[in-house]
């Protein structure tokens, strides 16, 4: 058997909240193990742009963020300005693709005393923000978006460019989200910061809560039930002076599902984030046969805050062996747990025998690109049997895969998740467009080759 080990990147969606917070608290934050990919570049430079220093602890040797190149891994030191030092920035702030900024940054946006205006890519500014813009409106922001017909969205949705105009007196809110986001969820509680009283936020199912981890790293006091968070406000955060992030399950979730599909392999991944709200892929899989092992570190309650901090997520080492998969039925619940692996985890029923069937994909359809149609098209292209109806997919596994040219359609996980199924595919599978992967992967290809 080939044992393979394989460093998993920093987590996408702590990175962007460490470097959030670090920048609003009060004191220095040594954020440690940082992702360095374009989104978090987007994030980082936007909170420059508002004045805060953030440079890279590590020498900076020939790359100007000290990563070691192609890894997207850097330590950064953050001078926190505080709740209201923030400056009005001197230009449009310019996203990217970045989703996660563009529908968090708006909640710290409200909380200040000038207009800033947040421009995406194409793809970004064809992605719906009334879900964070109204309740904001709510609390007493002030903001314009573009809107525009879409396809079966709303009429009235609206869309980046955002305009938000900030107020010092915001209003808090109890906030009933018509969808499970974490986004929506981390936007509110930012606001909520700024505003008088208490300010929560009661979803359909439970999202990430990387957000409330976050907060009582920094000092603030969150109260989370099981479908409702809540924070008192206003808050002062306070840096715990350092913080160190994990590794992306989102990203280690290729590795562990080519592990299964592959013959006559064993792939270790050393501390991988394990937060229980993320780890929807490892229970799916199980129940699907896969042959994974984990063993979770990290918390330790006892210790001092300071010292606490650099621990506040569960992590751990994950190592999976070539597995007998069956099709499986994936609930809604399960998919919020596993909202970003659904595209790697359609590979893999396409390797499982039997049906697999997966439900409650509404919200698969407006990440970077609709991944139901880009994982049904690409899928569908290299042979699989795969279906896409109004609120279900079926995936009928086992059928040799060929090969075909296919397309990333701009979308990181989807142009990752089709790499590993021309791994297991019996003709080469050609995907174009694979520059998007560095929005949160950068070595991605290089790390795969390791596995043939
Ligand atoms: C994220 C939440 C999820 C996820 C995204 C990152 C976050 O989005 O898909 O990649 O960091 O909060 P939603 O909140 O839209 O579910």
């Amino acid at each position: 058997m080939k044992a393979v080990e394989i460093a998993i990147p920093p987590d996408k969606s702590i990175s962007h909240r460490a470097v959030m917070l670090a920048s609003i608290s009060e004191g220095v934050t040594r954020i440690k193990n940082l992702l360095m990919a374009e989104d978090i570049k987007r994030t980082i430079n936007v909170f420059r742009a508002m004045g805060v220093t953030i440079e890279p602890s590590s020498p900076l040797g020939c790359h100007p963020w000290g990563a070691t190149p192609g890894v997207g891994r850097v330590d950064v030191v953050v001078q926190g300005v505080g709740m209201r030092g923030l400056k009005k920035p001197r230009k449009p702030l310019y996203l990217g693709n970045s989703g996660t900024t563009m529908r968090i940054l708006p909640g710290i946006l409200a909380g200040q005393d000038f207009e800033a205006v947040l421009i995406g890519d194409k793809s970004l500014s064809g992605r719906p923000m009334r879900r964070v813009t109204e309740p904001l409106i709510n609390m007493g922001a002030k903001i314009e978006g573009r809107g525009r017909s879409r396809g079966r969205l709303s009429r009235s949705e609206l869309y980046p460019p955002l305009t938000i105009r900030g107020n010092r007196c915001l209003k808090a809110i109890n906030y009933k989200s018509r969808v499970p986001s974490a986004q929506v969820k981390s936007c509110i509680l930012l606001a909520g910061l700024y505003a008088n009283g208490v300010t929560s936020v009661n979803e359909p199912e439970k999202s990430r809560d990387h957000t409330e981890r976050m907060l009582s790293t920094f000092g603030c006091r969150v109260k989370s039930g099981r479908r409702t968070v809540s924070i008192k406000g206003p808050v002062k955060l306070r840096s715990p002076g350092a913080i160190k992030i994990p590794g992306d399950i989102s990203s280690a979730a290729f590795f562990i599902v080519a592990g299964c599909i592959l013959p006559g392999i064993k792939i270790v991944l050393k501390n991988v984030g394990l937060n229980p709200t993320r780890t929807g892929v490892l229970d799916i899989l199980k129940r699907m046969g896969a042959d994974i092992g984990f063993s979770t570190r990290g918390v330790y309650p006892e210790r001092s805050r300071v010292e606490n901090a650099a621990y506040f997520e569960p992590y751990g080492d994950i190592v999976v062996k070539s597995s007998k998969l069956r099709g499986v039925t994936i609930s809604h619940g399960e998919v919020v747990r596993a909202i970003d692996e659904i595209p790697i985890i359609m590979v893999a029923a396409c390797f499982a025998k039997g049906k697999t069937i997966i439900k409650g994909i509404e919200e698969l359809k407006v990440k970077e690109t609709d991944r139901v149609y880009s994982m049904t098209t690409n899928l569908q292209k290299i042979g699989a049997d795969v279906q896409a109806k109004k609120k279900i997919i079926i995936i009928n596994g086992g059928r040799p895969l060929a090969g075909a040219r296919v397309s990333s359609f701009g979308d990181h996980r989807t142009a990752m998740s089709m790499l590993v199924a021309g791994l297991g595919a019996k003709g080469k599978v050609i995907v174009t467009g694979l520059d998007c992967i560095n929005k949160s992967f950068l070595n991605f290809p290089n790390l795969l080759n390791k596995l043939n």
